[in-house]
């Protein structure tokens, strides 16, 4: 599969950054909670950090924060949840992909192309397969329970959100 359009050209010098330190797997969820009140339909989230960094954590309280109160994991093994929330989640882990050519199989084009809200853990694996219009966000483990957590906007979409995101946190501090 070839990409739909080169996303990295436009480069983080114009992007939008928030920069996070969370003391707790709470805290994260907090976060979490208020970026998911900020994202809209259409809206894509890249998380990108290493195992156990708490890209599900952070998930999870996206989801409380569109209104789903079920079950979030790690969709390792199956690549794709969906959640029923304000408007429809897919989560989706591409932890086990190989190689970019494997993401027809599992109906990234659908969730691309979301009407609803797209989740992506380890969007790294896919660099040149993000839409133009996203949130990337980069977890570092600073400590046993200290998290860095960046959150860089690509297009006006994504703008407008981290623009809610930061106002949800208050005085442009996170
Ligand atoms: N500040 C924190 N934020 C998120 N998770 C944390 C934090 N401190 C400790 N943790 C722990 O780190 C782990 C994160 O797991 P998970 O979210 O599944 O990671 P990932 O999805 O990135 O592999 C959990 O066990 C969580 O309790
Ligand atoms: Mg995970």
């Amino acid at each position: 599969m070839r990409p739909w359009f080169p996303n990295r050209s436009e480069g983080p010098a114009v992007a939008k950054t928030l920069r996070c330190r969370t003391g707790s797997p709470e805290e994260t969820r907090l976060l979490g909670r208020a970026l998911g009140a900020s994202l809209r339909p259409g809206g894509f989230v890249g998380l990108e950090g290493k195992l156990g960094s708490g890209k599900t954590v952070l998930v999870q309280g996206v989801a409380e924060g569109m209104g789903f109160d079920g079950y979030v994991t790690s969709p390792t093994f199956v690549i794709v949840n969906e959640y029923d929330a304000r408007v429809p989640i897919l989560h989706v882990d591409l932890y086990r992909i190989a190689d970019t050519r494997e993401l027809e199989d599992i109906g990234y084009r659908e969730i691309y192309f979301t009407e609803g809200v797209a989740l992506v853990e380890w969007a790294d694996r896919a660099p040149e397969f993000l839409p133009p219009d996203r949130i990337e966000v980069v977890i570092g483990i600073a400590g046993r329970e200290e998290r860095d957590i960046e959150f860089t906007a690509f297009g006006e979409e994504g703008e407008a959100a981290l623009e809610r995101l930061r106002e949800a946190r208050g005085d442009g501090r996170c």
